[in-house]
């Protein structure tokens, strides 16, 4: 269905065409200067050493999980409340997720859930900082330092984002990013990992490149994988990169419209706009409807006003695809009340004040049947 506000959209101007462009006048489409350009912006942005771009946020979690030894035999400790590409990646890298459940605030991991989730066999635990909303990075940090876990930070909703004024993606012993175009910049696929060591950055960059550590194309050191970012999709990233700062506080704007426009349905529930310790870069802007049954009639509902909304997220755990698993039912008592009830609204750079008011006014007036 095409709608006439939709969920998300990619802010693409002359800058980013004309960079593109650019590169296809070049014969250098694949492993080129412009993929050393990207990977060098995002390190002096987040202020690491090393910057591996790779194909999709997916590939980014599943090489990041090789390098830092996950394997068969092994537990990583994830969220269900996320995007289904996490657990994937636990499966994909041999290993098995665990589900742990989330902060109701945050909507983040709660490191008291994740305590209990640690066996002999856990060596992992990933991190999201879902929606934008940076993690309790602190006590997560603590909490694998004392039982002696990696901890793999997925940033891919959340560039930007800061806890304690420190960049989301320099707290893990790796980090990983996704560009999709729902993201708050795009390089249309693509990902990015983070490493503070040399050694990690060459692991990363062999297995994005079919396993080749030397210089020689058909030398391969082990088995790898084709995750490599075009030229094309490195100087689309440079130029979003470039242009964050500017493109989050558009997202910070409307968001702060919708809270004032939605501040007097008193049967929903508004994201907080501050947290403590945090700033936050905002992915997507989820509001909480009373119960399952209103969030689904407000969304069929909106859809038939041609305004499109995301049930963000469908905890994993629940999904036909993990009906099998051995973890597939743990009880996760706070993912299971919230997530029926999220619903996430139309959030753009350039989404309109006739757009937000459009949407706000839609809400209200379907909430009076609730
Ligand atoms: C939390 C999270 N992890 C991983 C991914 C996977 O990224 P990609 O779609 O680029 O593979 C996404 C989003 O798309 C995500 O939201």
């Amino acid at each position: 269905m095409r709608f006439r506000i939709p969920l998300s959209a990619p802010d693409i101007t002359q800058a980013e065409i004309e960079a593109v462009t650019a590169v296809l006048r070049t014969p250098h489409l694949s492993l080129g200067p412009q993929l050393n350009a990207f990977e060098s912006a995002l390190a002096d942005y987040h202020g690491v050493p090393h910057a591996v771009a790779v194909s999709s946020g997916t590939a980014g979690l599943h090489i990041a999980l090789l390098t830092l030894g996950i394997g068969p035999g092994h537990e990583v400790i994830v969220p269900s409340f996320t995007f289904i590409a996490v657990a994937n990646a636990v499966i994909q890298a041999g290993a098995t997720p665990v589900f742990a459940d989330i902060d109701p605030v945050t909507l983040n991991l709660d490191p008291a859930s994740v305590a209990d989730g640690v066996t002999h066999r856990t060596r992992a635990i990933i991190v999201v900082h879902t929606f934008g909303i940076p993690a309790q990075m602190d006590r997560l940090r603590d909490l694998a330092d004392q039982h002696n876990l990696v901890l793999l930070e997925d940033a891919c909703e959340a560039i930007g984002a800061t806890f304690q004024q420190q960049p989301v993606g320099t707290f893990g012993d790796l980090s990983v990013f996704g560009f999709y175009p729902n993201k708050q910049m795009t390089t249309g696929e693509g990902g990015a990992v983070l490493a503070r060591s040399t050694a990690h950055a060459a692991r990363l960059r062999s297995l994005r490149n079919q396993g080749r550590a030397g210089t020689k194309w058909l030398d391969h050191a082990e088995h790898g994988y084709n995750y490599r970012l075009s030229e094309i999709a490195c100087a689309l990233g440079t130029v979003q990169l470039s242009r964050l700062p500017e493109m989050l506080a558009l997202r910070e704007a409307a968001v702060e419209r919708y809270l004032d426009l939605l501040a007097d349905i008193p049967s929903i529930e508004l994201p907080p706009s501050r947290l403590p310790l945090r700033t936050i870069s905002w992915f997507v802007f989820v509001v909480r409807m009373p119960d399952g049954p209103a969030r689904d009639r407000t969304q069929a509902q909106l859809a038939s006003q041609g305004i499109a909304t995301g049930r963000y997220f469908a905890p994993i755990h629940l999904q036909p695809a993990w009906r099998n698993h051995p973890q597939g039912r743990p009880s996760l008592p706070v993912t299971e009340a919230i997530a029926p009830r999220m619903l996430a609204l139309p959030l753009f750079n350039r989404i309109s004040e006739q757009q937000l008011s459009e949407v706000s006014q839609a809400l209200a007036e379907i909430s009076i049947s609730w």
